[in-house]
Formats: C-alpha cells, sequence, structure tokens
C-alpha cells in the first residue's frame, strides 16, 4: 500500500512512559512491555500497535487479559478496541533473534545481540507504536547468561545490575528523554572496551565508550579520538553539548547501513569504527571520523528534536549530513594558516560535490527521483538515499550561504527553542530559519526556496553574457529549466515552479585577475545572486574588461549551468578562478568536453594512449598543476583527477558504457604517457619514510603519491612496476599498500591470480574488514570478468547475508567495473538479477539497494538497454519478492 504524507494523522493516545524486559535467548526471545497510556479523547478509540514476526503471548490492561473478541491480530499488528481514559498496557510476546537475517529489529551477529530500529524495526520486536511522532521514556531490564553476555547495553543511565539464579544475570537501564521507538537499543556480548572521562564545557565529567569484538581493541583509538572532537566542536560551533552521563558507541559486523543514532548507543558497521594504519586507508580514517560525527550530531538533530513522520527524513537527515560535512572541514582546516585552510576546505567541498554528481544526480534523473520531502512512499527503507541525505545538506548550504553562519546559528537556536523534545516537520525548521532571517532581513523570505523541498530533479540555469565595452556594463541573463522527473511525471496537473537558485557569482578578466563590480549600487568582488523567476536579467556596471564570468562559486546551489565557455575561458580560469572549487570545476568542465570528444571519434579503438591526439593545451594544463609548487598537495590530486565516470554516463545521451570506458582510459593513461617525468618528479618528491599520521597534509602527500604511481603503472613504465611492488612490500600503512596493490592488479596483465594479492589475503585473512578491501580490489578491476566474480562467491571467504562482503564483491562489481558489468551479451545483468532475487530472500532492504543499480537503464545505448530492462522485467515478473524490492523494480519499469 503507498502512504502518503497528506494522509498524516496524530497518533490518538500518549505513552507516557515504557517497561521493557527482554530474555535474551538465541532462538526466541521473550519481551514483556508495560506501557502507561494516555488517551487524547475522551471516546473510546481502537488503539493500533505495529508488530511483525512477532508471536503474542499475552495482552492485558490494568492487569486483566484480554479476550479474544477484545482485540484483532494480523501481521502487521495488534488492534485494541474501545480503548479509554489512562491504563497500562502490558503485552509478553517473543521474537527469533537466531534466524532474523533482515538485521531489522533483534539480530545476532557474531554469537552477539544487537538491535536496529530505524526506520521500522522496533516493531519486529514488541508490538507497539513504531511511529517517530510516539516519544516516551524508557526503562529497560536485560536478562542474559553471564557468561556469554557479560555486557548489557541500552540507551542512557545505567541504574543496576546484578546476577541472578543459574548464571543469568540482569541490567536495567533508564533513558532521561523521551524518544520514539526508532531510537531505542539494546546490545549483549562479550567485547573489548575502549573509554575515557571527557570534560565538557560546563564542566561536567562525561564517560566515553567505544565497545568492538574481542581481538579490536588496537583498532579503536580513532573513533574514540573522533568522538571526543565531535563533542567539542559541537559545543563550540553549535553551541550544543552532551545531554547524557555517558555515550557509547557499539561496531558490529552485520550491518545494513554505515551507523545508527540510538539515544547514548550508537550501534556502528565496523567499517566506520575499526581502524589502525595497518588495517584502514586515510578514506576510512576520514570516513570514520565523519560518521562518528554524524551519528553524535544526531543527538540534537534527530533525537532531542526528531520527525513527525517519515517523509521529514531530511529534517534529520539533511541537517546532519551538513553539520558533519562542516565537522570534517573544520577538521581537516585545523591549525593550518589561513590560505592553506581554505584550501583544504576547498578539497573537502570537492569531495562533497563529486559525490553528490556521482550519486545523486543520477538518482535525480532517473525514475526513483524524489523530492527531499516525498509526497508518497511504499517503503521508508527505500528512501534512505542520496537525495535525502546529500542533497538535503545542499539544501540546508544553501540556507547557510544565504543567512551566514551567524543568522543560520540564531535560526538554529531558535529552531531548538520551539521544538526541543517534540516530533516535527521540515516546515517547521524553515520557519525557525526564515525568522532568524527576517530579523536580520526585514523583507526576507523562503516562500520559492521551500519549492526543494517539494520538488524532484536538478535544475540546469542557462547564462548568457553580454558585455559592453563603452558603458562597461555586464547584462547577464539567467533561465532555470526543471523537467518533471520520476513520480511528478506521472502528475499531469501539479505544475513545476521555479527554484530558489543562490548563485555566488564574480568576474576573472581576461588575464585571470579578480574583477570588481558595481551591482546594485553596491561594489563587490563576489556577489550572491536570487534566481528566483523562470528567467531573469542582472546588470553589472563598471566592469573594466570583457570578464569571464564565475559561476556558483564554491557549488552555492545544486544545479548544472551552461553557459558557452570558450576553452581559453576555461583555462584562465582553471589556472586563476580565486574560488578554489570553481577552478576545480573549470579543470573538470575541461577534461569531460575531451573524454567526450575522443568518445566520438568513429576510429576510438585504433588508438592507443601513445597514439591518441590529445588536445595539448591539457597536456599543458597537467604539467603545470604538476610542477606548481605552490599548489597543495592534496588540491592538486584533486585538480589532476578525471571526474568520476559515472558523472560523464550521465551527460551523454543514448551512452555506450564500453566506448566511453575505453575513451576514459586512453584520456587517462596518455596523462600518464606524455607527463611521465612530471609524475616521477611528485613521486619521489613526496615518497618519504615517514611515520603515519592522519592530517590534511600528510593525507594530500599520499594521495598525490599514489595517484603520480597509478599513473605510471597504468602505462607499464617498467621502474613504476617495480616501484609499486616495493612499495607494497614495505610501506608501513594500509593506504600505501592497496594503492600500491591496486595500481597492480589494475593495469598488468594476469593480475586476478598475482602474486601480491595472494601475499595480500594471506596476510590480512584474519581482518574481516581488510578482507573486503580484497574483494573489492578485485570486483572493480577493470581485468575482472564475470566469471573471477564467479569464482570469488565460491570463495570460503565469501558470505552473502554480510552486507559488507556483499557489497564489497557483487555492488563493487555492478556499479564499479563498467567494463565487466556491462558486457555486449547481457549476462552480466542476469548474474545481478540473481543476486538481487537471492538476497531478496533474506534481507530485503540490501536486495532494493542492489535493484537500483540498473535505475538508469533507459539512459544506456542498445544492445544494453533492452538487455538491462529484460533484466529487470526478469525480477518484476517474479512473485513473492518483498515489497522493498518490488518498489525499486515498479518504479524503474514505470510499472505503477
Ligand atoms: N539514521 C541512520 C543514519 O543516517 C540511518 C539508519 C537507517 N537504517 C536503515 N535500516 N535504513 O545515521
Ligand atoms: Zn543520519
Amino acid at each position: 500500500a503507498t502512504i502518503l504524507r497528506e494522509d498524516y494523522q496524530a497518533y490518538p493516545f500518549e505513552i507516557s512512559k515504557v517497561a521493557l524486559k527482554f530474555n535474551l535467548e538465541p532462538d526466541t526471545t521473550r519481551v514483556s512491555s508495560t506501557l502507561h497510556v494516555k488517551s487524547k479523547s475522551v471516546s473510546a478509540q481502537d488503539m493500533y500497535l505495529h508488530g511483525e514476526e512477532l508471536e503474542l503471548i499475552d495482552v492485558s490492561i490494568n492487569d486483566v487479559p484480554l479476550q479474544a473478541n477484545d482485540y484483532h491480530l494480523d501481521e502487521d499488528g495488534l488492534t485494541i478496541f474501545n480503548c479509554s481514559g489512562n491504563f497500562t498496557l502490558s503485552i509478553t510476546c517473543s521474537n527469533k533473534p537466531e534466524i532474523n537475517k533482515t538485521l531489522m529489529g533483534l539480530y545476532r551477529s557474531g554469537g552477539h545481540f544487537y538491535t536496529q530500529c530505524e526506520a521500522e524495526g522496533f516493531r519486529r520486536i514488541t508490538f507497539y507504536p513504531d511511529r517517530p511522532d510516539v516519544m516516551s521514556e524508557f526503562e529497560v531490564t536485560l536478562i542474559a547468561d553471564k557468561n556469554t553476555y557479560p555486557v548489557l547495553l541500552s540507551n542512557g543511565n545505567l541504574l543496576s545490575q546484578e546476577d541472578l539464579a543459574d548464571g543469568y544475570h540482569q541490567a536495567v537501564w533508564h533513558d532521561p528523554f523521551k524518544k520514539p521507538a526508532y531510537l531505542f537499543a539494546l546490545v549483549a556480548g562479550a567485547f573489548d572496551l575502549r573509554e575515557k572521562t571527557s570534560k565538557l564545557a560546563d564542566g561536567r565529567e562525561v564517560l566515553l565508550q567505544i565497545y568492538s569484538d574481542q581481538g579490536t581493541y588496537d583498532q579503536t583509538a580513532w573513533a574514540l579520538e573522533s568522538l571526543e572532537r565531535s563533542i567539542r566542536w559541537d559545543e563550540t560551533r553549535f553551541n550544543l553539548s552532551l545531554d547524557l552521563d555517558r555515550f557509547m558507541v557499539v561496531a558490529v559486523s552485520d550491518f545494513n547501513m554505515g551507523a545508527m543514532e540510538n539515544k547514548g548507543l550508537n550501534i556502528f558497521n565496523t567499517a566506520y569504527v575499526l581502524a589502525n594504519p595497518q588495517t584502514a586507508t586515510d578514506a576510512n580514517y576520514a570516513g570514520i571520523e565523519a560518521v562518528i560525527g554524524h551519528e553524535y550530531f544526531h543527538n540534537w538533530t534527530g533525537n532531542r528534536v526528531t520527525c513527525r513522520d517519515w517523509f521529514q527524513l531530511s529534517l534529520k537527515e539533511g541537517l546532519t549530513v551538513f553539520r558533519e560535512q562542516e565537522f570534517s572541514a573544520d577538521m581537516m582546516s585545523m591549525g593550518l594558516t589561513e590560505d592553506m585552510a581554505k584550501t583544504a576546505r576547498a578539497v573537502k567541498r570537492i569531495a562533497d560535490v563529486s559525490l553528490l554528481k556521482t550519486h545523486q544526480f543520477p538518482e535525480d534523473a532517473s525514475p526513483m527521483a524524489h523530492p527531499i520531502r516525498p509526497n508518497s512512499y511504499e517503503e521508508i527503507s527505500n528512501f534512505y538515499t542520496s537525495t535525502i541525505y546529500e542533497k538535503g545538506a545542499e539544501i540546508i548550504r544553501m540556507l547557510h550561504t544565504m543567512l551566514g553562519e551567524e543568522v543560520f546559528q540564531q535560526g538554529m537556536k531558535e529552531y531548538f527553542r520551539r521544538h526541543d523534545g517534540q516530533a516535527v516537520t521540515c516546515d517547521d525548521f524553515l520557519n525557525a530559519m526564515e525568522w532568524a532571517y527576517q530579523q536580520h532581513q526585514a523583507d526576507a523570505d523562503l516562500t520559492i526556496f521551500r519549492r526543494w523541498y517539494s520538488q524532484a530533479g536538478t535544475p540546469n540555469v542557462a547564462v548568457e553574457s553580454h558585455y559592453d565595452a563603452s558603458s562597461q556594463q555586464l547584462v547577464l541573463t539567467m533561465k532555470q529549466r526543471c523537467p518533471k522527473v520520476g513520480v511528478e511525471t506521472l502528475q499531469p496537473d501539479v505544475d513545476k515552479l521555479p527554484f530558489h537558485i543562490p548563485i555566488a557569482f564574480a568576474l576573472v578578466s581576461k588575464d585571470g585577475k579578480a574583477l570588481p563590480f558595481e551591482f546594485n549600487g553596491g561594489h563587490y568582488d563576489e556577489v550572491l545572486l536570487h534566481l528566483t523567476d523562470e528567467q531573469q536579467t542582472f546588470v553589472f556596471e563598471r566592469v573594466e574588461n570583457d570578464p569571464i564570468p564565475s559561476l556558483v562559486r564554491n557549488f552555492s546551489a545544486p544545479v548544472t549551468i551552461d553557459y558557452d565557455y570558450t576553452q581559453e575561458e576555461l583555462m584562465t580560469l582553471a589556472a586563476h578562478d580565486s574560488d578554489h572549487y570553481n577552478r576545480w570545476e573549470a579543470v573538470q568542465r575541461i577534461v569531460s568536453d575531451e573524454i567526450k570528444r575522443l568518445y566520438a571519434l568513429d576510429n576510438l579503438s585504433d588508438y592507443d594512449y601513445k597514439t591518441v591526439a590529445i588536445d595539448p593545451k591539457i597536456i599543458d594544463l597537467w604539467s603545470r598543476n604538476l610542477l606548481d609548487p605552490a599548489l597543495d598537495a592534496a588540491y592538486r590530486s584533486e585538480l589532476l583527477t578525471l571526474p568520476n565516470i559515472k558523472i560523464l554516463l550521465e551527460q551523454i545521451e543514448a551512452v555506450d558504457p564500453q566506448r566511453l570506458a575505453l575513451a576514459y582510459d586512453l584520456l587517462e593513461c596518455s596523462l600518464g604517457y606524455h607527463l611521465q617525468k612530471q609524475w616521477w618528479s611528485n613521486y619521489i618528491e613526496l615518497n618519504i619514510d615517514t611515520p603515519y599520521k592522519v592530517n590534511a597534509i600528510e593525507v594530500g602527500h599520499r594521495k598525490l603519491k599514489n595517484l603520480a604511481l597509478k599513473q605510471l603503472v597504468a602505462i607499464h613504465d617498467p621502474k613504476a612496476l617495480s616501484t609499486a611492488e616495493m612499495q607494497f612490500n614495505q610501506a608501513n600503512n594500509m593506504t600505501d599498500r592497496l594503492a600500491a596493490l591496486s595500481a597492480l592488479v589494475n593495469y598488468t596483465e594476469d593480475s586476478c591470480d598475482c602474486l601480491p594479492l595472494n601475499k595480500f589475503f594471506e596476510s590480512y585473512q584474519h581482518n574481516p574488514l581488510v578482507v573486503d578491501k580484497w574483494f573489492a580490489l578485485q570486483a572493480s578491476s577493470p581485468k575482472t570478468e564475470l566469471q573471477h566474480v564467479k569464482g570469488l562467491m565460491a570463495h570460503p571467504a565469501f558470505n552473502l547475508s554480510n552486507p559488507n562482503r556483499a557489497r564489497s564483491l557483487i555492488f563493487q562489481f555492478c556499479l564499479n567495473n563498467i567494463h565487466g558489468f556491462h558486457r555486449p551479451d547481457g549476462k552480466s545483468y542476469l548474474f545481478w538479477a540473481d543476486q538481487v532475487l537471492q538476497i531478496d530472500e533474506f534481507n530485503p532492504e540490501i536486495a532494493a539497494r542492489l535493484a537500483r543499480v540498473l535505475d538508469n537503464w533507459s539512459h544506456y545505448a542498445e544492445p544494453y538497454q533492452s538487455l538491462m530492462k529484460g533484466a529487470l522485467e526478469q525480477i518484476a515478473a517474479q512473485e513473492n519478492t518483498s515489497k522493498n524490492l518490488r518498489e525499486i523494480v515498479n518504479k524503474t519499469l514505470h510499472i505503477t
């Protein structure tokens, strides 16, 4: 059944308190709950409680057991008839953790108990109004065998712990803050614990703890440090403080997503907790810091103020991703000079925008496109999307850009003043922001801006300029366009309206200098333009030279820009734009155009990287960037990295993926070939033996060094091959070791059985996260064919039901191996369909995610397009697939 946002109705009962008692047993866990209920109306009403895959043992009101005709039970839940007044509802039921492979509700992993309740997992634990606007105070009693489960955790503060008969023990936890059921958590098992006390800004001492599997203690230091930094940062930047006496993080190896912000008891995928220099890469370190921050920041943006219903998911996710991005940017630039800090922030911005363009732009152009506040869904798990998260963060960032840091923080303060302890909507957030905006600027108005919440799609802004030298006047005309996408196409009577697009704007002279200008009577080097109509004209005065516009600086809005830049103009921006983001963007445009030029060559396959004629201006640009000592290494490696091929896949109509991959490789390798000397000088300069440290500078050095190594191995430079082998053998950290290994595997022949790969597996086979890297590296290598992937599935270390492992092999192959996946015989698509169906039998959420690989099937050339459609239709024809999977496949095929 389709759930509609407009159908929202408040729950007719309040539940002031709930007591839960768990008898934790692997096969059958018994859960007793006591709810203190108060009806909101005087007349008697039915009380609905969600419940799935549960066995109901007993239900009573005020200690009187209900009779069969007092309630109705079906596979979705329990309805209790004619409830009124104040009453105590007691329910006993049981669930089956051991056989629960959905990883929602209560489940087992590595012999321990864990829970995942967001969005609708609590209903798999016990009968309860499992909706975010029902908030209650929880007291939780956990009973389990003490030997096997010496640690018993739940939300909030530990009230008591005592031994029971027969080797059992119990712990009682109390969370003083009202919360919805989706924030409930419990954990039971035996763990390594890393902990410390930390002093808050107000002097309070809090206990910070990281729990992880036994034997992993040496991998939890970074997570604990990151947690402490998150707490400090939220205090200084947002004036928000930890509201509990203890904060726990638990790592689990079976987890559907990244992590979960359960109140005071965050549960994390091990991939976002465990790291040491020997096992984790720089990217892993950054990911851990970001996700630890993200979940911690949810304590205010998500937990203290939560969502009224799941249509408001971006209220907490978009805002928290924005906070997480700012946290990472601040951490990366901490302690640097002003100039270097600016560059470090640009590097972070580039990473965030690349991610958006790689994942969210294609989503926004697909049948699954949806506004950041959707109007309908079949299955909410399908809406934990990059639109809700990453585009949601961009919408918050636009507000931040328009209001400025100070006014934005006033808005946040007002948001908490109005809504602390409540379950609210995106509009409530916008109202608080608009209030702050208006305090600062009387005519401020977010009416048009709010359309970002109700309309989907990536707007395109076409810009034209006209310069008149005699009057020194520049006239810019901007026209925005955003055709209907996704479900919007099914609503002919809903008009799509213009967006409010803030465009950070500056002018650059032909010789690369910043050109000041007058606009609306003010003097500027940079100004924020507000495009709110379909078409608008902006007039700039006293523009001394025929200028080059620098548009949407720092990516001030999630839009695409059409402007007819000459290559010369782009080269000027690429060399001189003082906005580091836009300088990078100019380089991206230049190389994207070149890849598209190669793609269109009739005799593309006649060339190799030595013979193909690459635009010498690009080689010059690369050479200058490679040798510019003023450029920070991290930023330099961004300037020297080609756009993700998925961004290009989306930009070409009826795209032939094999041809694009060929064109892409040609350019990439020829940039290695023509700049061999320059790459070497970078490698040699940066390949210094230093102790491993994670900071912006060292990470940048490793990134550039390893990019150089990859470029040189790609052209089979014999010295590079031996250098890579040496680096693989001698590196003192995983970043360098893995970079060397992937260069060898991706660019040398017969790599699938190559010696270093075997050696790597042997050395790390006892660390699951490193084994994931081993699978992922092979799955995504252009040298890996479908047959090899099938072989790897039979490897004893492969396990389809562990999401990290499934992601490392199957998702990696389908998403990142263009050559192996997009076979003209369609066999990989059929393989994909098989895997989707197999996973769907035990974990619908992961199956539905894998199903999304073919979202944009209609953008491809034949025969790919029809073959993809055929594979989708195979899934659609299956009976008894999950509601998760059905929603994705039906939407993708436009079946309604
Ligand atoms: N709220 C979590 C986060 O973004 C995501 C949990 C979603 N869980 C799920 N099974 N869909 O931090
Ligand atoms: Zn989140």
